[in-house]
């Protein structure tokens, strides 16, 4: 039984491959080390607060408790307990008879203290080995220790437990945790000490649990973070790994057990057989004569008569040898001096060996954590419990003493849980309590952003009432969505040709390209680009200082292309409601999205830009067209399918165009043919009318805005804004204490954080959690992982109602569409554009599924746009050089 540190050392090192076996999936199922995941996540931090009940069934008593935690600064935990019998009957009678038994004190003792009408969450430690798949449920796998009641392995405990107490009327508690005796302890004494994330006992039954690294726990979904995991090291070497340190005695303790072949690690160590062990050793040596004059007292054959109390009286300093005298005396043993001597010896040997095997398992969870954490020296603290441990007189500083020489680059710190299991089992309910409370909240607040089917119907209804306004001469003048005719009257048919030159301003970036277009059989595109950045001080600047800046752009892209003597053709592609009265002239109705430069508004824009040109007197341009980027984008690719009849940006804001009869349009002279139409449904609601499905938060946007009351739609459905949304809701959620800490940043504070390519990125399916957060740390939010979640479930509700609302709106265009060629079924090409629509992992899919289910004698086909709208600028500057150079001639 004498273990060398070499021995120690070899069992250290077989206890980490049995971790390691225990934690695989693969390789679980036949482990002997179980390695249980427990659903604990986080050691308390001190917001844990409320009063709980706690249950602390498994170790040698069985007690009842009130814990109030409450958070005033400094930590404070009032408890209330009181001790229940555990009678043989109840541990070995049936499961009903235990868990009725167990509701039964649980009753009493809330009667006792008055609060049987309180409705408090149970913490439920139970000592055994249990699988969770929650924090509130267990299936027990096997009994140890002396517990033995039929039917209750195999089953979830939590919810016997329940049934049970549901049969008291008056009892109104519910269990939301369950949790291993080693967990609880290490929750009292991480309350305590912070560093604590390993949690050991040596009473009754021994066991450990620590934290673990989520990406090494194959068991459970999820690799960010930690979760304490139970080893029920006790069952180590169950397999057979370790029957060459195993002795008769301890063979002949397992016989004699009421679970054979299991625990075996644990029978060598663990209080309900320490005393035992002893006994049988004594029993073997009085037999071969080595004590008592061979004589063979009756206490000695009897199995339990000495005690692990007795082992610990008989090692005590001082007085231990009397205390052996003593207790062989009352065994009915006449012990000699010498007799004393060596029965104290054995007690030694056997409890230091169980200090010893105790220490190796340790030593080897310990490697771990510092390997774990990549450390050269590790840092730590251990919650320890157990009678064993704290009774024994010398245990604790063997214990000690050995795991320092195992491990000597950990500085460990041992921490005695002083008061069990039930204060850690009411924090980790504490953790639970508040998390469900939580997610009511967060649930809540997110519950205004689903929208029904009928909420969706009805924004297409009333999306199709406004586009009738906005086309009749009588409403066109109050019309929020103003349907604005382009005078493109054509898509691209193939014949068109040349070399032009394009800007695209007013999406995320503002390009200029040289386009050169073939016709015939060898029709092509060609395109040169340059993205130029338009500083905010620029775009909220005055209207001069934009075009300045704009021709600026130009002539380094002329001489760039060392191009700067051609007077090229140009197309305008300028993506904000313009009032046309012709292709080449457009008056800014309002700005949106970004802009905000002065003196434009109500002025040409193409006007704008020729004095600019002029002011600059470099070089010479013959601007032919001002185009919407939607009218840009259904030009690009109805290049390519005549079928493209509606023209959709999904970016930083939010537009349709659409070819509509000329009929239809009565601000329009003429009957014949068709006109682009630029809808600028951004402004939808801005009589109010979708106003009961705006939450506080978009208005809060669109306070915040460059254009308040302004855009209402755009606000809820573009790239623009769903970062400003988030952003708000954040805040909120923050203000509730449910995220950040409660703590709300600058950065939160900051406008705009949150751009579209973020919002995308965060709502990547692929994405694993740290990744999240990585991000959100990039944008200088210092999250955690259950910040990270619930940053990513916000964007989430924020950006589908956004593809639903757009694809409400699109199925009224379609719809209008159908009716306009008077057929059943239409089949219509839709181009798109819009870093929205391009990025995001999921709106374009809503936003089809959306326009399916509301507009079903539709058959849409969404082309991607990869040219953007200066291609179709071209196109259209080529159509109307062409209808030009006729008109001339
Ligand atoms: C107690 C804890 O302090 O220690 C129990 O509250 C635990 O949860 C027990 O089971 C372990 O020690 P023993 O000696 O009672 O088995
Ligand atoms: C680009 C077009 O591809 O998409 C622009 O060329 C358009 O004209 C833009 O404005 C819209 O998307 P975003 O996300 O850049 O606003
Ligand atoms: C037994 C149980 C284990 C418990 C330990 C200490 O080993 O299986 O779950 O932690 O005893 O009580
Ligand atoms: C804004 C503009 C509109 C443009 C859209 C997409 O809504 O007002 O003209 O088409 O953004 O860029």
């Amino acid at each position: 039984m004498r273990l060398s540190d070499d021995v120690l050392l070899d069992l250290m090192t077989r206890f980490q491959t049995e971790m390691v076996k225990g934690l695989g999936r693969d390789t679980n199922p036949t482990a002997a080390v179980k390695m249980l995941p427990t659903f604990v996540r986080s050691i308390p931090d001190g917001s844990e607060k409320g009063d709980f009940l706690a249950l602390d069934l498994g170790g040698s008593k069985f007690r009842v408790l009130k814990v109030k935690v409450s958070e005033d600064g400094k930590q404070n935990v009032q408890m209330e307990s009181q001790f229940y019998p555990t009678p043989k009957e109840i541990i070995h009678g049936n499961a009903t008879e235990l868990f009725d038994y167990v509701a039964d004190c649980l009753e009493d003792f809330m009667e006792n203290k008055n609060i049987k009408h309180k409705k408090l969450p149970i913490g439920f430690t139970f000592s055994f080995p249990c699988k969770q798949a929650k924090l509130d449920e267990g299936v027990l796998l096997s009994w140890t220790k002396h517990f033995k009641a039929r039917g209750v392995q195999e089953t979830d405990v939590v919810s016997s437990l329940r049934n049970a107490l549901r049969k008291h009327k008056d009892v109104h508690a519910d269990v939301l945790a369950l949790v291993n005796d080693t967990v609880g302890t290490m929750m009292t004494c991480g309350y305590d000490d912070q560093r604590c994330e390993v949690g050991v006992i040596i009473g009754t039954g021994t066991n450990a649990c620590y934290m673990e690294e989520m990406s090494h726990i194959d068991l459970v979904e999820g690799d960010e973070g930690r979760m304490c995991i139970n080893t029920e090291w006790g069952a180590f070497g169950d397999d057979g790994s370790l029957e060459d340190i195993r002795t008769e005695f301890d063979r002949e303790i397992d016989l004699g057990s009421i679970n054979p072949g299991k625990q075996l690690f644990e029978k060598m160590i663990s209080g309900l057989y320490l005393g035992e062990l002893v006994r049988l050793i004594l029993l073997k040596m009085a037999k071969e004569g080595l004590l008592f004059n061979g004589e063979i007292a009756t206490a000695l054959r009897t199995k339990g008569k000495i005690e692990t109390k007795h082992v610990a009286a008989m090692e005590k300093y001082k007085e231990g040898l009397s205390n052996t005298k003593e207790i062989l005396m009352e065994l009915g043993l006449f012990p000699s001096e010498e007799d004393c001597v060596a029965v104290q010896h054995v007690s030694t040997i056997v409890s230091f060996r169980s200090a010893n095997l105790c220490a190796a398992a340790l030593a080897a969870i310990l490697t771990r954590l510092r390997e774990n954490k990549k450390l050269m020296r590790l840092r730590t603290t251990v919650g320890m419990d157990g009678t064993l441990y704290k009774t024994h007189p010398q245990y604790a500083k063997r214990l000690h003493k050995v795991v320092r020489r195992l491990v000597p680059n950990c500085d460990v710190r041992f921490l005695l849980s002083e008061s069990g299991s039930g204060k850690g089992a009411a924090m980790v309910t504490a953790v639970a309590y508040r998390l469900a409370s939580q997610r009511k909240q967060i649930d809540e607040i997110l519950a205004s952003f689903k929208l029904s089917k009928e909420n969706l119907r009805e924004v297409k209804t009333k999306m199709r009432a406004e586009l009738e306004y906005g086309l009749k001469k009588e409403t066109q003048p109050n019309a929020t969505v103003k349907m604005l005719p382009t005078y493109v009257c054509g898509t691209p048919d193939g014949t068109e040709k040349g070399k032009f030159l394009s800007l695209d301003l007013g999406g995320t970036n503002f390009r200029v390209l040289l386009v050169k277009i073939r016709s015939g059989r060898r029709k092509s595109v060609r395109m040169y680009n340059k993205i130029f950045a338009i500083p905010l001080e620029i775009m909220q600047g005055t209207g001069e200082e934009l075009f300045d800046h704009i021709v600026q752009c130009i002539a380094d892209f002329l001489e760039y292309m060392g191009i700067k003597g051609a007077r090229l053709p140009l197309g305008f592609t300028f993506s904000f409601p313009c009032r046309q009265a012709s292709i080449d002239k457009g008056t800014l109705v309002g700005w949106t999205k970004g802009f905000k430069a002065t003196d434009c508004e109500g002025e040409d824009v193409v006007d704008m830009l020729r004095e600019a040109i002029k002011r600059r007197n470099e070089f010479d341009l013959d601007i032919v067209a001002v185009v919407n980027d939607t009218v840009g984008t259904m030009m690009t690719c109805g290049y390519e399918d005549p079928n493209c009849e509606i023209g959709l940006i999904a970016g930083t804001g939010s537009n349709v165009c659409y070819m509509e009869d000329m009929k239809n349009i009565e601000v329009v002279e003429g009957n014949e043919g068709k006109m682009c139409i630029n809808t600028e449904w951004g402004g939808f609601g801005d009589n109010g009318c979708i106003d009961n499905i705006r939450t506080k938060y978009d208005k809060e946007v669109d306070e915040g805005s460059l254009n308040p009351g302004k855009q209402r739609y755009e606000k809820m459905t573009s790239g623009m804004y769903l970062g400003e949304i988030v952003r708000q809701i954040l805040i909120d959620l923050t203000k509730h204490g449910l995220l950040f800490r409660g703590q709300i940043s600058e950065t939160l504070r900051t406008r705009g954080i949150f751009e579209t390519k973020f919002l995308s990125q965060i709502e990547s399916d692929r994405l694993a959690l740290l990744q999240v957060r990585r991000i959100l740390q990039q944008l200088g939010l210092d999250s955690t992982c259950d910040d990270s979640i619930i940053v990513k479930e916000v964007c989430g509700a924020v950006s589908r109602r956004a593809a639903q609302l757009c694809g409400a709106g699109l199925a009224a265009v379609v719809e209008k569409k159908r009716e306009n060629r008077g057929v059943e079924h239409l089949k219509i090409t839709v181009g798109v554009d819009g870093t929205l629509y391009k990025l995001h992992p999921h709106f374009s899919r809503i936003l089809r599924e959306m326009v399916k289910e509301l507009a079903p004698q539709c058959d849409v086909t969404f082309m991607l746009s990869e040219d953007g709208s200066g291609k179709g600028a071209a196109l259209i500057t080529a159509v109307a050089k062409r209808l030009h150079s006729i008109g001339e001639n």
